[in-house]
Parts: structure tokens; sequence; C-alpha cells
């Protein structure tokens, strides 16, 4: 049971954290430019091009980290832990910006305002992207790290630390609204 947890989060970690450091390092130039489809803009000034990147790049740092951390964690753990190869981190980090940036598209499409919340969709879009992009850039070691069992665990457990960090982010007031 710890050794499917365990596995399941670390194996997530690197599409957890871009969300976060996106918020903290988010604002300039909207990766819309101020376009608009209908009367709803296309994505929105809370998509932007430096957060996107920072986000990215803290987490294929953050894979890396972890790879060098698996070894003294793993025996800690008792269990063993997954490794990220480069293409599976930049997947992974780079799919779960592409996931809340997909969300956002189809939040102004349903005439929800910057910072409106989608139930649902707020808490999964970026494990969807991540994994979908990870299965696109690195796909023997996705079908092998992200078992069905592990895919179940991070279906029910993400939209509780997704609720939990954004509450805190809020409570710190680094960001707008808790979802
Ligand atoms: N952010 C960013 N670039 C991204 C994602 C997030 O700059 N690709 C920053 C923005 O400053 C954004 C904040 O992080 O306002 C919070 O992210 P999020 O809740 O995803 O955006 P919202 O402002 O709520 O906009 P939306 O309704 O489109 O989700
Ligand atoms: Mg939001």
């Amino acid at each position: 049971m710890l050794e499917l947890i365990a596995g399941a989060l670390w194996a997530m970690l690197p599409a957890y954290i871009p969300n976060n450091a996106a918020v903290l390092a988010g604002g300039g130039r909207p990766i819309d430019g101020g376009r608009t489809m209908g009367d709803a803009r296309l994505l929105g000034d809370g998509k932007t091009w430096r957060g996107t990147a920072v986000g990215t790049a803290v987490g294929v740092a953050l894979a890396l980290a972890l790879d060098a951390a698996a070894p003294a964690v793993g025996d800690a753990l008792g269990i063993s832990l997954p490794g990220f190869p480069i293409n599976a981190a930049l997947g992974l980090a780079l799919g779960a910006m592409l996931g809340d940036i997909g969300a956002s598209f189809v939040k102004r499409r349903s005439g929800r305002e910057r910072g409106a919340a989608f139930p649902g969709l707020d808490q999964l879009d970026f494990v969807v992207g991540a994994l979908l992009l990870a299965l696109l850039f690195a796909p023997d070691w996705t079908l092998q790290v992200f078992t069905p069992a592990r895919v179940a665990v991070v279906v029910v457990v993400t939209p509780l630390l997704h609720l939990a960090t954004n509450g805190i982010a809020y409570w710190l007031g680094v960001k707008d609204e808790p979802w």
C-alpha cells in the first residue's frame, strides 16, 4: 500500500509543482496576446508565457532532484521509486501546464471569467495533460510507471492535494482564489 501510494505520488510530483510555480512566477505577456474568440478571451490574462516557462522548468528541475534523492528515500521507506528520463520529466511538467491552459480555453468558451471555478476540471486538467504528454514523449516509460493502480491513486488523491495546496496559497495571499 505504501509502495503504491508513494510510488504514484512520486511519479506525479514533476506534474504537481509546475502550476504552483506558475502562480508565483506569473505575470507579463498573456499567451493569447489579448486575442478573443467570440466575445471572450481565447485563454485570458491568467495564462502567461513566463508562468508557463518557469512552471515547466521547475517541474523538470524537480524531476532531476528526485532522481538524485530516489536511492536514499527509497532505502529509508524500504521501497523502490521510479526514475525520470528527461523526456518523461518534460512530458509531465509541460503537459501539466498545457492541461491547465486547455482548461482555461474550455472555461472561456463556457462563459467563465478568469479565476472562476470549474469543479472537476480545475483539479484534474493538469493530470490529464501530464499523462497524455508523457505518453507522447516517453510512451514505454509512462506505460510502465503509470500502472492502472497508480493512475487510480493519482485520480483520487490529486484533487485533495490540489485543494489543500491552493487553499494554502490563498491563505498565504499568493493566489487570488482558493481553487
Ligand atoms: N499562471 C501563469 N501562467 C500559467 C498558469 C498560471 O502565469 N500558464 C499564473 C497567473 O498569474 C494566474 C495564476 O498563476 O493568475 C493562477 O493560475 P490559475 O488559477 O490557473 O489561473 P486563473 O487566473 O485562475 O485563470 P483561469 O480562470 O484561466 O484558470
Ligand atoms: Mg484559477
